[in-house]
Formats: structure tokens, sequence, C-alpha cells
């Protein structure tokens, strides 16, 4: 079976691929699997560019500091643009910059069409946006629609206006149920721990009705059901469309609609798609389960904001739709939905030979079935570092966060595993997502104490779970100039950095020999020369054995030692290898990955 970037052919089907068919036997798959060297998939030819992109997240907050006062900012962000085009990426996705209280860090958001004055502000992001495009970057912004800030004048207006009223419409209001309405309306959970409803004082002063929010009492879901919603937000997009940006990152892009009637969750999953608990139902099974997130009417506002966007020249939206089997997900990226969504089932697939034949057939079978590209991602802004997932030996307490009682990590063993992954991935065709820091290997923050921490979930689960900050803290610039190793002139940092960022920073970096800042820039170049996000894929059985895995894209040999011993690679030019000193017998060692061009 051939899949191309826009239509599912079929060339021939071996007994084995047929065997698989759909998610729950692709479960049972073995190395068996890789049965044969047919390309699986053909990149699309006319390719639009979020197809092949390599998108950057910059999370606002961390990438750097402008005015010294601790906070990252959009002016930061403008005199460090060049290190981006020097890594060689093509688009950067900004987490959320908007007018917010910053209880979610700006996924809270209280005007859709300012700039927060933490950040800058309008003028401010014309001229980086000026200065970007200058340079060859595009600009993602990160539209937050399934919820606004508690203080945005939509829900101040619905607190003060009676039951009923249309600007209680906005949100999702509901009375209580039992004696005087004390008990929450439903049985859902937020995602950031506690119920997803808070009871409202009414404008009379007493207890009244209760609203919903997924995620903190903070964040109130907007009424998607209410056509004023959808007008709103046709006008916020293109309010940044007009202002010149190339796409949006939709927040919760599965989760605006929510089951009619409200029904109980039958899985008390807090988990971001609720999925991943329950793989074993079918999608119609997991949409009863859970009746908030992946709702199938939500299509058809993803299909309304494809209509505006390709009502502009080349821009692209790509959606953060946490639903999972793949297949399911796939769904957010057919022809006149999503261009592209994040592939979260790739970023959990682990570092092994085979998580990652599954996960890499799994996504060209899902997206390449509606004729969209995969994407491939690692780490992102609410997630552990990758490098620090991979050198965690024991068991994770929780997905989102280590505190500095858990068990600790790897560094060395994480940073080479970490290293290999991405030199795997980054070979791939499709498009691909950096995040910030990434790039330098900087671990997570691993021991971060509780009086720093902001995540609305360590308040939220009182500690239990420690939340998302490990990741977010700022970025080591010039090792040693102060505190915060050059994120700020003054030092300042809104969270403090590890020890350890020091010998991160970039400048140490910069220009060295078998640096990671070095090895990205590498594999990126080589990517873009030989085409690979636009390529072709099959797996290489000649290059295989029974520890390492190959794969050929554009005539290019990735391969990757998982095994204990070195594996003897073919002829050709070593174009890039994680391997610092690959040695004079021309082998690769563990956890170590090669880019070759065959001759
Ligand atoms: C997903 C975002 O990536 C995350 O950071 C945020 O907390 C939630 N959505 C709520 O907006």
């Amino acid at each position: 079976m051939t899949i191309f970037g826009n239509v599912l052919v079929t060339v021939h089907f071996t007994a084995d691929y047929l065997s698989r068919g759909r998610s729950k036997s692709f479960r049972a798959i073995t190395l068996l699997g890789m049965t044969n060297n047919d390309v699986l998939y053909i990149s699309k030819a006319d390719a639009e560019w979020w197809r092949t992109a390599v998108i950057y997240q910059i999370y606002p907050r961390s990438f750097a500091d402008g005015n010294g006062d601790g906070m990252g900012d959009l002016k930061g962000v403008t005199t460090r643009l060049e290190s981006l085009q020097e890594l060689g990426v093509d688009a950067i996705w900004f987490s959320p910059f908007f007018k917010s209280p910053q209880k979610d860090a700006g996924y809270d958001v209280s005007d859709y069409k300012d700039i927060d004055p933490l950040f800058g502000n309008l003028a401010d992001f014309d001229e980086l946006l000026a200065r970007a495009h200058a340079l060859g970057l595009r600009i993602i912004v990160d539209l937050v629609p399934n919820h606004s800030s508690d203080q945005h004048e939509w829900f101040q207006a619905a607190l003060k206006s009676p039951k009923g009223s249309p600007e209680r419409e906005m949100y999702i209001f509901r009375d209580g149920k039992g004696w005087f309405g004390r008990k929450a309306p439903n049985n859902w959970p937020s995602v950031f721990g506690g119920s997803q409803w808070t009871r409202i004082t009414e404008p009379n002063g007493k207890k009244g009705q209760w609203y919903l929010h997924i995620f903190d009492s903070s964040q109130p879901d907007l009424n998607w059901e209410n056509e004023r919603v959808r007008d709103e937000f046709d006008k916020v997009l293109q309010f940044w469309l007009d202002r010149g940006v190339d796409g949006f990152r939709i927040d919760v892009a599965h989760g605006m609609i929510k089951r009619a009637g409200l029904p109980d969750t039958k899985t008390i999953s807090t988990e971001m798609g609720g999925a991943k608990a329950e793989a074993d139902m079918t999608i119609e099974e997991l949409e009863v389960a859970n009746p908030y997130w992946g709702q199938p009417e939500v299509h058809a506002i993803n299909r309304r904001w494809r209509k505006i966007i390709d009502s502009y020249n080349d821009r692209a939206m790509a959606a953060e739709a946490w639903v999972l089997p793949l297949e399911r997900m796939a769904r957010w990226v057919r022809p006149d939905e999503y261009n592209q969504t994040f592939n979260f089932g790739y970023m959990f697939a682990g570092w092994n030979k085979e998580a990652q034949i599954k996960s890499i057939e799994e996504s060209f079978e899902a997206f390449g079935a509606v004729g969209a590209p995969s994407t491939w991602v690692l780490s992102n802004h609410d997630t552990i570092r990758h490098v620090t997932r991979y050198g965690m030996t024991g068991n994770l307490p929780q997905g989102d966060g280590i505190g500095p009682s858990y068990a600790q990590p790897d560094e060395a063993l994480g940073l080479r595993k970490g290293r290999a992954s991405t030199a795997f991935m980054l070979g791939l065709p499709g498009g691909a997502y950096i995040y910030q820091g990434e790039e330098l290997g900087l671990p997570e923050h691993t021991t971060l104490e509780g009086k720093y921490r902001q995540d609305p979930t360590y308040f939220r689960t009182k500690g239990e779970r420690v939340g998302r900050d490990g990741c977010r803290v700022p970025l080591p610039w010039e090792a040693g100039v102060n505190e915060s190793n050059g994120f700020s002139s003054t030092g300042e940092s809104w969270l403090p950095q590890p020890d350890s960022y020091k010998r991160y920073a970039r400048d140490l970096q910069r220009g060295i020999a078998g640096s990671t800042l070095e090895l990205y820039k590498r594999l990126l170049k080589e990517r873009k020369e030989h085409n690979l996000g636009g390529g072709n894929f099959r797996w290489a059985l000649e290059f295989t054995d029974e520890h390492s895995l190959a794969y050929v894209n554009n005539g290019v040999a990735v391969i990757a030692n998982f095994g204990p011993e070195p594996v003897q690679l073919p002829a050709g030019e070593v174009l890039v290898t994680t391997q610092v000193d690959l040695t004079a017998e021309h082998e690769l060692e563990h956890d170590q990955v090669v880019w070759i061009k065959l001759s």
C-alpha cells in the first residue's frame, strides 16, 4: 500500500498489512510488520508550505526578555530572531501573548485583539512580524476559543445579567442539582483537578447558577452553540489575518462542543483527550464516554474557519486536537478542515524500535487516508521535555511534571536518547515542531520548589501534581553573564533556572562541533537540502537488523541503533550523525542515529 499526500493509492497489499487493519489490531503489531521495502508515503508534489515546514514554538514568557523585568516579551524575541533563522526553521508558533490575567500563562484571554502589556503592544507585534518576514520566517499565533478569561468583558457581563439572558448564553451556565442546586450539574472533572463547575453569586447576592470550565475556574467555557460566539471569533481570525499572520494554532480544537444535555462522563479521565486511558473503545464509544471531547459537531466550526483561512493567501491552521487514536485525530485534518494537527501519538510513542515502527506507520496511514501530512513532535509547553522523559528510568508519577521529591532523571542518558529521537524524527516527511530550548538539549527543571510554581494544576491538586512549570523555564543565552544566563539583561527571570542551564547556554554551543545546537542546525540544513519534508518514505530492511531500524527518504538512509552492539553502516556520504565521533570502522553505537546519502 502506498499513501500519497492527498490520496490513498493501493499499489499492492502485503498480507501483513491487510491483517493489521484498524487501530485495535494495529496495536498488536510486531517487528514482523516491516515486511518489505514498499514506499509507504509519497508527499504531495506541489507542497504548500505547511506540509513540510519545521515550526519552532516560542513560549513568550521564557524565550527572551527585552526590558529586563524577568518576563520574556515581544521586543526580546525581535532582537533574537536571527538565531532562529540561523537554526534553519521555517516558521514560529507563539503561545498566547494576548491580554490576559495570566492565570494559565496566557491561555486565559481577556482581549483577543490586543497584546498583554507584559509582552508589549500591537506596534511591537507589527515590528516583530515585519522583521520575521524579512528573515523568511512565518508567524503563527495561538488562538484560544474554547474558553476566555473570567475577566473578559463577555463573562463579566454574564455575571451581572440574569439567568437566561443573552449575556449568560455566551457561556455554559446551568442550575445545580439536588437540594437548592448545591451540587454541580454533572460529574465532569477539570483537566487541572477538581470539578469543571463553579457556582456563582447572582446579582441579588444569593448563591445561584454554575458555569462550566474544562480547565481552571478562571477559564469559563464559551458556548459554541451560540451563533454570536461564532461571529465574534470570525472577527478575531480576520483581525490577525489582516495584520499579516501566516496562520493559527488553535487551542483545545477538540473541546468546543459539548454533548447535548451535558450527560455525566463514563470515564473520569482528566487527560487532555480523555482517550489514552480508554484505548480499547471505538471512536463512537469514546464520543459518548467523554461528552466534552471530540464531539462530531465541532467539525462544522473547523470548516467555517477553513473557509476564512482559504479566503486569504497561503495561510494555515493547526489543531491541538488531543484525541486518540490517530484515526480519530485525522478527522480534524480532512481536506476542508485544519491543515495539520499535532501528532500526540508520536509525541508519546517512546524511543524504542517497536514503538517507532508502530507510530510512524499509524501516522502515515491515518493522516494519509485524508490527504494530510503527518506532523512530528516530541516536546511542548505542556509536556516533560523529551530529553528528560527519556532519562527517566522509573515510572513517572504524573505525565506533566517532575518535582524535587520524585526519582530524578539520568541527564546524560536522556540527552543521548533525546538527540537520537530528534534526528530520527527530522528525517521523516511531513511537518515538524521544535519546542524552544530543545535545540540546546535543555532538560526539564525537575527540582523547582513549590514557592515558584504557577501552573494552576499545582494549586487545584494541592501539590499532588506539580504541573508544567518545569518545561517553561527561561532559556539560557550567554553562560554566566548574569543569574539568568542572558535571558534578561538584569539577570531577572520569572522562574529560576536550575544550575545546569549554564552548561546548555547557546553561546557555549554555537560553532562547537558535536554540540546539540550544531546538530539541530545540520539536521535542518540537510532536511531542506534533500527535501525530506516533502520526500518519499520506505522502511529500509537492507539496513535493519534485530536492534537497528532504518528508513530511506529521498535517497537518504536514516538509521537508528537501539541495541547494545554497534551496527555496521552502509557505504555513502554521512550527512549528519548524533554520534560525535563516528568510528573509523563506520559503526553506529547504541542510541545513535545517522543520515547517509546513498550512493
Ligand atoms: C492547551 C494548552 O496547550 C495548555 O497550555 C492550556 O493550559 C490548555 N490548553 C488550556 O487552554
